[in-house]
């Protein structure tokens, strides 16, 4: 019987790419899909390949409408499994510095803030939050500069794509590290794999959005069943991250950072301005 069979699996991101075909196969291994997407046109599409998935939507840019998704999740069945997978990519060569609706950097606040902000949320909820949590990451990764998280000093789409992923992997390590019973890993799904994130950076595709999904599914299993945790996969290969990544000092700024940084989208207005 697959790990899979009748239980809660939320994917995130999973109207196109690697996350709808992931929740296609995870669907078909027997989970009980909640499918998470930020434009009703798409989820519906996406909600017709997955029988019996369960839609959830909330423009992970913003961390209020991230709030809410977390409640609506906390609402239903416990989950089993968690797939970060939502991702936004560098923009090609010519990408602008872009912000989120709270005005972080868009890479920073969707690839790191928001699976952070979920993930954390839902563990801090009543009843005790996801029981397995895959992060979709990148072997791009680029050293972090916590004093300027943003990128204001200097913008790269690359580099703000590269430190969202070393973000995500090192604050990946840190909650295998504070939470023993969570299962955790972390993966770089494939190299340039054609799905509309690559096409739009103007790349020309190495490999399939299948061969991606594929890694994802099987570091699901492996994530679930308790194999292994608290491991950056390149694939299904366990793999090393960037050094720093393993370092619990940066590992507990890092948290500190992204603390702060919800805490302070979660008290401002719906204008934007921040509540005294
Ligand atoms: N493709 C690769 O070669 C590759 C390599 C390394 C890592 N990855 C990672 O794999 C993951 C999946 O990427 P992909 O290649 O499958 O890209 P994709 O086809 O562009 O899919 C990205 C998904 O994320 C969703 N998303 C983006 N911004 C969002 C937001 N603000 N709120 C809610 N959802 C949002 C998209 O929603 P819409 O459908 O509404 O746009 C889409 O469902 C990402 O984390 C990416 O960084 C991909």
């Amino acid at each position: 019987m697959s790990p899979f069979t009748d239980q809660a699996v939320l994917v995130t991101g999973a109207t196109d790419g690697i996350g709808l075909l992931a929740a296609e196969r995870l669907a078909r291994l027997g989970a009980r899909v909640l499918l998470h997407g930020r434009d009703p046109a798409k989820l519906r599409a996406a909600l017709a390949r997955v029988p019996g998935s369960t839609p959830l939507i909330a423009d992970l840019s913003d961390l209020r409408q991230v709030e809410r998704l977390a409640d609506a999740v906390a609402d239903g069945p416990r989950l089993a499994l968690l797939v970060n997978n939502a991702g936004v990519g560098s923009g090609g060569p010519s990408g602008r510095r872009e912000t989120s609706v709270d005005g972080y950097e868009l890479r920073w606040a969707v690839n790191f803030l928001a699976p952070f902000a979920l993930t954390e949320g839902l563990l801090a909820r009543a009843g005790g939050g996801p029981a397995a949590v895959v992060n979709v990451a990148s072997l791009g990764q680029a050293p972090l500069d916590l004093d300027d998280p943003g990128l204001e000093q200097s913008y790269g789409g690359s580099l703000a794509y590269a430190r969202s992923k070393l973000a995500l992997v090192t604050w990946t390590l840190d909650l295998a590290a504070r939470r023993p019973e969570l299962g955790v890993n972390a993966l770089h799904p494939g190299t340039y794999l054609d799905t509309r994130m690559v096409r739009d950076a103007a790349i020309a595709p190495r490999g399939t959005a299948e061969s991606g999904a594929d890694a994802v599914v099987e570091v699901a299993r492996r994530t679930v069943t308790g194999e292994v945790r608290g491991v950056f996969f390149d694939r299904d290969q366990p793999s090393r991250a960037l050094g720093e990544a393993y370092d619990p000092k940066l590992q507990e700024r890092l948290r500190r950072v992204a603390q702060a940084e919800v805490e302070r989208a979660l008290q401002r207005d719906a204008g934007g301005v921040a509540r005294t």
